[in-house]
């Protein structure tokens, strides 16, 4: 089984929802993850309102890459109003048949032959576990999903589908500036069921918006950047990398600089007072 990387790379900004990029510029950024030691490529049916699985898939074949050498995601289940599906509205699909079509969909685009790693994007009020359980197993049982996972899901979510498939994986938001999953027992229960996490938007809102969190971090990491001869983005990353959950970043970028620089953070031992000043930085209290 192919391993997933410690650093993985996230393509909803590759496409129509973010750079545009073309074939040869796809083609590059996938050699350019795949030198630099991240195999693992992050996708979801709705990105680019369903079209940016289709052109990395185009990529993906045109460089002729073995298809054990990487590690691919997706996610299935939002419905989502765009060119290619004219929909009311936004909603979500859990049902056996749209899982199902859903992750052959996914496959067939990314001219993947199957997924490593299949992921429920959001939790529905409406799932029913024994359609979601049943669309696994078939997806499993026919090679097409090596493992499956969940995305945005609170314990009690995980623990009403665990009963009947196994999950690996769950996806979600954490970063230093969004942080309360850290903290209302999400990961104390991701650790004791031994489900692994990946996180989302890893620098969170801090290049984003300049509000006084931003400049309240700035301010540790002006000091720390000298401290351990780091970028602010590194140390973003070391922060939530240096959380005993072993939490592996799903990073945005497709600049080869950054993608760079978010590898070298793996060596970022952060010490616990520094952790914890960028914690403080980012609460806008100290701790009790
Ligand atoms: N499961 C879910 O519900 C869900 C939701 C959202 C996203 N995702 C996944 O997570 C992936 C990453 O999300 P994200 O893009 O929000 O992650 P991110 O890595 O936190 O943010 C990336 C953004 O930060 C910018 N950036 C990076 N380093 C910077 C720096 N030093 N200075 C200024 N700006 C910098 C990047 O700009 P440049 O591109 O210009 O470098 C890019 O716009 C997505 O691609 C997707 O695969 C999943």
């Amino acid at each position: 089984m192919t391993k997933i990387s410690n650093i993985i790379s996230g393509t909803m900004g590759w496409g129509s929802w973010g750079h545009n990029l073309n074939l040869k510029e796809m083609e590059n950024l996938i050699i350019t993850c795949l030198e630099l030691g991240i195999n693992t490529f992050d996708h979801a049916d709705i990105y680019g309102g369903y079209t940016t699985e289709t052109d990395f898939g185009k990529a993906f074949i045109n460089l002729g890459i073995n298809r054990s050498d990487v590690f691919f995601i997706s996610k299935c289940g939002i419905q989502y109003p765009s060119k290619k599906r004219k929909l009311e509205i936004k909603y979500y699909d859990y049902s056996k048949e749209y899982i199902i079509k859903s992750a052959e969909t996914s496959i067939k685009n990314l001219n993947a032959d199957y997924l490593d790693l299949l992921l429920l994007h959001r939790p529905s009020p409406l799932m029913n576990e024994d359609e979601i359980s049943s669309a696994i197993d078939y997806l499993k049982k026919q090679g097409k999903i090596k493992a499956f996972g969940v995305s945005n899901f609170q314990f009690s979510q995980i623990e009403l589908l665990k009963t009947n498939c196994e999950i690996k994986w769950n996806q979600i938001e954490f970063s230093l500036t969004n942080n309360e999953l850290a903290f209302n027992g999400l990961f104390d229960y991701l650790m004791k069921s031994k489900i692994k996490a990946m996180a989302w938007s890893p620098l969170g809102s801090y290049f984003k918006l300049k509000d006084v969190k931003s400049k309240r971090i700035e301010r540790v990491l002006k000091l720390l950047k000298k401290k351990y001869d780091a970028s602010e983005d590194q140390l973003l990353l070391s922060w939530i990398m240096n959380h005993p959950l072993n939490i592996l970043p799903v990073i945005g970028t497709t600049k080869k600089e950054r993608i760079k620089a978010a590898i070298e953070s793996l060596n970022i031992n952060l010490d616990k007072s520094d952790w914890f000043s960028l914690l403080v930085a980012s609460q806008g209290y100290k701790v009790p």
